[in-house]
């Protein structure tokens, strides 16, 4: 069984401003799947759609067999989500944060320890998450995104605008993540980053899926005599500038 099926999600914010046209997009069981596009693409709108904090207009979403829009307080106990850039109280500690996270979702309090030891803030609990780095803030989130033992992770761009050595921390604890089993959707604009973690690509442009598969199977795609060797980039600006053009025409 797919940990995500997507069939056919169309979301519009008004005439004319159609976010989703008509996606369609599995995800394996214990994956990391990258969703990759540019700004605007509707990478945003559609884990919103997956996690049920919007409604598309037609199509469903399936997070183990069970229906998003049919099924929501089940499935929002298998799933979490952690963004980039997250607002965070002042004058809290990373333990009083989740220990609040932890009764939002009837979480055993005996998982705020575990969580924080997991993602290596267990020395830093008492401390206000308003004054961590931005590397280690973006912990605390991945320590909030596992708070209820997640089936699903999203995470939506969780390393933008994090310096290397806390960026590749957080890919560590991913990679960590779903080696324990969790399935995650990833979205990001590093190249680098989706090439490493991701066994499955989709890219989306203009709210449209416009190509999918392994990192190698999109080179492929792309690879021709004057460009024997494409790079992850290369897939990415030749798709995804393509399609907009086709859409544009
Ligand atoms: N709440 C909203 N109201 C109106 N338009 C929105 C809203 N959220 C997203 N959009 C529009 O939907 C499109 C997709 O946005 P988004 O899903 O945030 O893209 P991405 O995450 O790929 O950058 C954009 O054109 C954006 O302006
Ligand atoms: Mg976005």
């Amino acid at each position: 069984m797919d940990a995500v099926l997507v069939k056919q999600v169309t979301k519009a914010f008004g005439p004319g401003r159609q976010a989703l046209a008509g996606v369609d997009l599995a995800i394996r069981e214990g994956e990391i799947h990258g969703l990759l596009g540019p700004n605007g693409a509707g990478k945003t709108t559609l884990i919103a759609i997956m996690v049920g904090l919007t409604e598309a207009d037609a199509g469903s979403v399936e997070i183990f067999g069970l229906d998003v829009r049919r099924e929501l307080p089940r499935v929002q106990r298998m799933v979490n989500l952690v963004r980039g850039f997250s607002g965070v109280l002042e004058k809290v500690t990373a333990r009083e944060l989740l220990i609040y996270y932890a009764l939002l979702y009837g979480a055993p309090l005996g998982r705020v320890e575990e969580v924080l030891r997991r993602t290596g803030l267990w020395a830093r609990r008492d401390e206000e998450v308003a004054s961590f780095s931005s590397g280690w803030r973006q912990r605390f989130f991945l320590a909030k995104g596992l708070i209820n033992r997640p089936r699903v992770l999203f995470l939506d761009e969780p390393t933008v605008g994090l310096d290397l050595d806390a960026a590749l921390a957080v890919r560590d604890l991913i990679r960590d993540i779903a080696r324990e089993g969790c399935t995650i959707l990833l979205t990001t604009h590093y190249m680098r980053e989706a090439e490493d973690l991701c066994a499955g690509i989709d890219l989306i442009a203009g709210g449209r899926i416009v190509a999918g598969g392994s990192p190698q199977a999109l080179k492929d795609l792309v690879r021709t005599p004057d460009l024997p060797e494409p790079t992850l980039e290369d897939v990415f600006l030749a798709l995804t500038r393509e399609s907009l053009e086709v859409a544009d025409a």
